[in-house]
């Protein structure tokens, strides 16, 4: 079985995660780039208002999830919606018929909301796992027991 983890991450926390189950697996990983720069307040106000608003971008990425059987895509979410380079990955890329699990850490517990909304973008994929933990519990809190059950169902 081979798997590939991608991810998109502003501030570093999805792509820590993205690191470990990776490891945990042994398996690729690829970053998804937004063309579109993110950062200062005035493009964290605008990434607001895109992802709220369902916006797609330009991105980039380098592996191809159809060489892979198990595709476990990271990201944060911005205004209460699946982001842009997301969005955008997730329409390019063929995911038809493959094992897919996502991931998420967010500020609040919206990626409760966010798992069955993603599925629904993915719908000929089987839909394996999830993993969604709050910014807070991941800086402060001991999580390797959550995220050792989800690494065990998507091997
Ligand atoms: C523009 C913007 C909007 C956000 N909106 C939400 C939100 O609606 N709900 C939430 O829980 N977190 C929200 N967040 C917080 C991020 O999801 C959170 O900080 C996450 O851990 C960032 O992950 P990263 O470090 O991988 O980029 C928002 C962050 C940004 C930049």
């Amino acid at each position: 079985m081979t798997h590939l983890v991608v991810y998109y991450s502003r501030t570093g926390n999805n792509r820590t995660i993205a690191n470990q189950i990776a490891k945990a697996l042994s398996a690729d990983i690829d970053e998804i780039i937004d063309k579109k720069n993110r950062q200062g307040r005035l493009n964290w106000l605008l990434a607001g208002k895109d992802s709220r608003s369902g916006k797609l971008t330009e991105i980039e990425y380098k592996k191809n999830p159809q060489d892979y059987d198990t595709v476990i895509i990271g990201a944060p979410i911005w205004a209460w919606n699946p982001i842009p380079p997301l969005r955008t990955y997730l329409k390019e890329v063929n995911l038809n018929g493959k094992r897919v699990a996502f991931f998420i850490c967010s500020k609040s517990e919206a990626y409760k909301d966010m798992f069955g909304r993603l599925a629904e973008m993915t719908p000929d994929s089987e839909h394996v796992g999830s993993f969604g933990i709050q910014e807070e519990q991941f800086k402060n809190e001991d999580y390797s027991a959550d995220l050792e059950a989800f690494i065990e169902k998507i091997k």
